[in-house]
């Protein structure tokens, strides 16, 4: 029992001080000999929160990792809730069911929470961990709106509590090693970079306006979002097409690609922010653009650009997915745990690649070793006291320049921005998309 209360004082205490070596920065591991890496019999406690999706997968591979106990299931939905306890029991566990996230924050036998719930929950219930002491898994994208964003950094860093965002291919070990060897120059400096999502999704129909179903806690669903009237085509999943609760396509899957391009580009925050598109293929309740390309400039040095088509699906490149580095001397592509280096006279002159395949459309698991090596780096980092591989502060520049491209679309406007923080300069229509009201109750405080 003492040894027990030591280490989860050890485990609660911990000062996120320095960035120590990230597991797996040689680049030459294979994902699954991350698996057992912590090798110490302390296990860290963990819940998840919303488990229709993403939620049941993750929870599932966080409970095959011998140094977890899964211990609490919290969902609002009746059947996602038996989904994530079937999730647990699958991997060998048996975890508790909480259906509500504030009652779930209290208990004592808790070190960290995973938050897979809806994306207007991201910021609140990362903040309302935080100060209950837990650790935070949360998925992408990090924040709602930029405001959140901040706020995140600023209680990850209050209650010294490490806040890893799941932007998995942070911990891909191929990737890592990649991006190192365009840090170190192997195409010169980089001067553009373009990364692309596609999908063949279909119609969402005209919902209509239908009294709650019985099986569902629609007032703790909507949470910290001010209160709309339930509909029959929001829950699950196609909620991500509202701007009230979701953030579109470009905040779904862009913020992956832009987080790479960030990464590999080694810049912080941009000078200017464009984007064009709309919801062109079909027409009914889905408000957010299906086809969208958004421009990001990083002053005289560098152009980004994103196209995003959640309705056709052809590739590009050869991928569904992808990135794709423009240099002085050459050309790096990649899309998944692999990448390919061209010159200039598209000759291949280095391929590195995996077996792991990617099935960017799967919605529980793209692929359940590699976000092992993002687990275990969480994991690590909550013992060992030092920054995630997707800290936070970093998630939350490369999930930024994504909202910057939202906000341009929604207002219309060229963004121009503050290159030392990425604020808005000003453009009050802009400037209104910066951070959301929330219902009365459910206001973040720090
Ligand atoms: N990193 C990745 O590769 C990846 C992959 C898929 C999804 N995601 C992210 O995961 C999140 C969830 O996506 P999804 O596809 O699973 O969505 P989903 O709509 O299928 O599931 C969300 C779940 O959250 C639950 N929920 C809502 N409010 C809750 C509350 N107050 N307490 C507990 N549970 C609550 C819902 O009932 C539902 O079960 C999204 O933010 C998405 O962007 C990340």
């Amino acid at each position: 029992m003492e040894t027990k209360t030591t280490r989860r004082d050890f485990i609660k205490k911990a000062t996120v001080s320095s960035i120590g070596l990230a597991l797996g920065s040689t680049g030459t591991f294979s994902a699954k000999s991350y698996k057992n890496i912590i090798g110490s019999n302390e296990r860290i406690n963990m819940a998840v929160m919303g488990t229709n999706g993403r939620g049941a997968g993750l929870a599932q591979n966080f409970a095959k990792q011998k140094n977890v106990v899964m211990r609490y299931v919290c969902d609002v939905e009746e059947k996602a809730l038996a989904k994530g306890l079937g999730a647990v029991e699958k991997a060998g566990g048996k975890a508790q069911a909480e259906r509500d996230i504030r009652r779930l924050l209290e208990k004592k036998d808790l070190d960290g929470l995973l938050i897979c719930a809806p994306d207007h929950w991201h910021a609140p219930a990362t903040v309302m961990a935080c100060q209950a002491g837990k650790h935070v898994y949360v998925e992408k994208p990090c924040s709602h709106n930029p405001n959140e964003g901040e706020l995140m950094i600023q209680a990850a860093r209050k209650y010294n509590m490490i806040v890893q965002v799941g932007a998995q291919r942070r911990s891909w070990p191929v990737l890592m090693q990649g991006i190192k060897e365009l840090h170190n120059g192997i195409i010169g400096k980089v001067y553009f970079a373009k990364a692309w999502y596609t999908n063949n999704r279909g119609s969402i129909g005209l919902g209509k306006e239908v009294p709650v179903p019985p099986t569902l806690d629609f007032d703790l669903w909507q949470g910290p979002a001010p209160r709309k009237a339930y509909r029959d085509n929001l829950i699950h999943y196609n909620w991500h097409w509202f701007w009230h609760w979701g953030t579109g396509e470009a905040l779904n899957n862009g913020t992956h690609e832009i987080d790479v391009i960030r990464w590999g580009l080694n810049v912080d925050y941009p000078t200017h922010v464009s984007s064009e598109g709309g919801r062109y293929r079909f027409k009914d309740d889905w408000e957010t653009p299906d086809t969208q390309i958004i421009d990001i400039k990083f002053g005289d040095d560098c152009l980004v650009t994103w196209e995003g088509r959640s309705c056709n699906s052809r590739d590009s490149e050869g991928r569904g997915r992808g990135v794709i580095f423009y240099g002085e001397n050459g050309a790096f592509e990649t899309g998944d745990n692999s990448y390919k280096v061209y010159d200039l006279k598209n000759k291949l002159v280095k391929k590195i690649t995996t077996d792991d395949i990617i099935d960017g459309r799967d919605t529980s698991s793209p692929n359940v070793n590699l976000d092992v090596a993002h687990i275990t780096d969480f994991l690590d980092a909550i013992k060992n006291n030092r920054k995630p591989n997707a800290d936070i502060e970093e998630l939350h520049k490369s999930t930024l320049l994504v909202q910057l491209g939202n906000i341009a679309w929604l207002s219309g406007y060229r963004l121009e921005l503050d290159p030392s923080n990425g604020h808005i300069i000003n453009n009050p229509a802009a400037q209104q998309f910066w951070s959301r009201t929330y219902e009365p109750g459910w206001e973040i405080s720090l």
